[in-house]
């Protein structure tokens, strides 16, 4: 694997054949998943670790986002990546560069809490698809709400970028893999399952009301889980899911002690 810091470094090769992971570092088995699987696509896998500041609402929540080098190039290594690209603010923001509008939807759900989270989110991508070029770009699901809008930004923007989604990894608990999960305590992480229950529980429902009476009751049996939202969507148009919907998708988002985590479940009876 070879590290590079400036993308100058790739200048002279073609890109088009490259099956590209953008993260924002402190990666996880979650990463090594979307990496692996970028290995299968393609044997030119590059990585970003940025942690861009654009969509950070929250400074304390910048300050504290994990960061985690030396492991990052391991992980990485292992996984099958063959670029390491640790970028410089300056290099994916010199001066002046095109916003992204993530439009209404960058207003609900995870937006609604994050004001110009998503803005700030297609805004990179688009930076960083604009500077790469690659054939291919991997997004995990756990982010459902950014994995339909960067779909949608590339369908527009950048054709030549397939988007291939990856499902949630998660732990042996069920807890999905997140790169805030170091900032749970034990007993925080014992709360922190509640969504995954939830969602489980959702996936059980015989009807749309169904599934979202279990989420709701289940995550108010745990009172360290502040709720922000639970929704049951309609996967085509990210809006709330019908009985007419046929792929629906639990999401719930919240916070234990002050963590935030996001997590979502695809709904066993689809068409219902
Ligand atoms: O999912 C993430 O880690 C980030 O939102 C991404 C896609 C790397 C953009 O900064």
């Amino acid at each position: 694997m070879r590290e590079i810091s400036n993308l100058n470094q790739l200048r002279s090769e073609d890109t088009s054949n490259i099956a590209f992971v953008p993260t924002m570092g402190a990666l996880h088995a979650g990463h090594a998943k979307l990496i692996e699987k970028a290995r299968e696509i393609s044997p030119h896998v590059l990585v970003s670790a940025f942690i861009n500041p654009l969509q950070f609402n929250d400074p304390k929540d910048l300050e504290e986002y994990p960061r985690n080098p030396g492991s990052d190039a391991l992980v990485a290594e292992r996984s099958g990546a063959t670029i390491l690209w640790r970028p410089e603010v300056a290099e994916i923001y010199p001066g002046q560069v095109e916003s992204i509008s993530a439009g209404s939807l960058g207003n609900l759900f995870e937006g609604a809490s994050r004001p110009g989270h998503f803005d700030g989110m297609l805004t990179v991508v688009n930076r960083l698809f604009s500077l790469i070029h690659p054939g291919w770009a991997l997004f995990g699901e756990k982010d459902f709400q950014q994995l339909f809008l960067v779909r949608q930004m590339a369908r527009g923007q950048h054709e030549g970028v397939e988007i291939v989604s990856v499902p949630t990894v998660r732990a042996d608990d069920g807890l999905a893999l997140s790169s805030r999960n170091v900032r749970l305590s034990d007993e925080d992480r014992r709360a922190a399952l509640v969504i995954y229950r939830a969602l489980f529980n959702a996936s059980k429902g015989l009807s749309l009301k169904e599934m979202q009476e279990q989420l709701d009751k289940t995550l108010r049996q745990e009172p360290r889980f502040t709720c922000d939202y639970s929704a049951i969507i309609d996967e085509e148009y990210f809006t709330l899911a019908t009985e007419r919907s046929i792929a629906k998708r639990a999401l719930v988002a919240g916070s234990v002690s002050g963590v935030r985590l996001i997590d979502n479940m695809p709904l066993g009876n689809r068409g219902n």
